[in-house]
């Protein structure tokens, strides 16, 4: 028998090409997210939901999939799932670490380099036929990026690369965890340091965690205050890591100098924040992983993870690890 599988959204061929071949897929081949009524209907009788981080998979839509087995999310996050009643339920999470590990410290250094250099204030200018002078001393100044300090808030996989790359940017680097890697510091150049001591000394701060309890507003208002009037804030994990309303307001009143921001606390941003309003903070639409290669390989991952599930296969991208506890895979196995 071939497992039962709601593909919520879009997502790139590979993806569904590897689905079809081991699973009766329904497929929804629009660009959207699927809307809640719609959710909780299609999960019905389906064996597994694909899904993406704009679908909120909490109790009411774990219930409604009464035959649900395995939540593949083509994301590496996975704020979007309640994961402990997922688990009780025996119910295999699957999700896809690793792969878009560098795409996104790319992409964080592309709004360092945007933010501090001001790019795309630049580029608006030039477009808006304000480009007065051939050049001028004092125009369009912004920060030096190298030899400068950077300050890295969590230091899973995405802050370590983020790590690689500043060296060649000859900078000092600083990093807080709750878990320290001194394992890492000698080969990467990195100095363990509190977070309140890097929201002081950083002239970037790049945040690199979770969103959790824990990692919730880990950067309000009293956090900004820390930080140095010249310092640039980037952030490419979770809109929620940051109070945004604080964030607006230090802005504002430059409290610091400059933001980038790839994630917020409401996605899309509505159009009445007041982020919009501001010039010193660059705004991207959650795009940090969104290189062709890398969302064709995210797309496969978390195909080939919920496939390994109904295999009856540990897969290597399975979140939720107590699941084998509750559910063994002799259970789950479909194909
Ligand atoms: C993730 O995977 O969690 C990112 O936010 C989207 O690529």
């Amino acid at each position: 028998m071939k497992p039962r599988v709601c593909v919520t959204r879009r997502i790139p061929e590979v993806g569904i090409k590897l689905l079809r071949e081991y699973c009766e897929v329904r497929y929804r081949d629009v660009m959207a997210p699927m809307s809640r009524e719609e959710l909780l209907r299609e999960i019905r009788d389906a064996d597994a939901l694909y899904c993406t981080l704009s679908e909120k998979v909490d109790k009411e839509v774990i219930d409604a999939g009464k035959n649900l087995k395995v939540i593949a999310t083509m994301s590496a996050g996975v704020d979007h799932i309640d994961v402990d009643y997922a688990t009780s339920k025996g119910i295999y999470i699957v999700h896809t670490p690793g792969v878009l590990t560098d795409t996104t410290a790319d992409f964080a250094w592309a709004l360092l380099m945007a933010t501090a250099r001001r790019v795309v204030e630049a580029d608006k200018l030039v477009r808006a036929g304000k480009w007065e002078f051939s050049w001028a001393p004092t125009m369009m100044l912004g920060y030096d990026v190298h030899g400068k300090t950077l300050g890295i808030i969590g230091f899973g996989r995405i802050g370590q690369a983020v790590a690689r790359r500043a060296k060649g940017f000859n900078m000092r680097i600083l990093y807080y965890d709750v878990v320290r890697r001194e394992d890492l510091e000698k080969e990467l150049g990195v100095e363990y340091r509190p977070m309140e001591e890097i929201l002081r000394e950083a002239d970037f701060v790049t945040l690199h965690v979770p969103l959790t309890p824990q990692t919730e507003k880990l950067i309000g208002e009293k956090e900004l205050k820390m930080m140095k009037k010249t310092a640039i804030l980037i952030n490419t994990s979770r809109g929620k890591v940051i109070d945004q309303e604080a964030l607006a307001k230090a802005l504002k009143e430059r409290w610091i100098a400059a933001a980038g921001l790839d994630v917020f606390e409401e996605e899309p941003l509505p159009a009445d924040s007041p982020l919009i309003e501001l010039e010193n903070v660059v705004l991207t639409p959650h795009i940090a992983s969104a290189s062709h290669d890398t969302r064709n390989r995210m797309a496969e991952y978390a195909a080939s993870g919920m496939i390994s599930v109904f295999k009856g296969e540990v897969p290597e991208n399975l979140y939720n690890k107590d699941v084998l506890k509750i559910k063994p895979l002799s259970e789950v196995k479909i194909i």
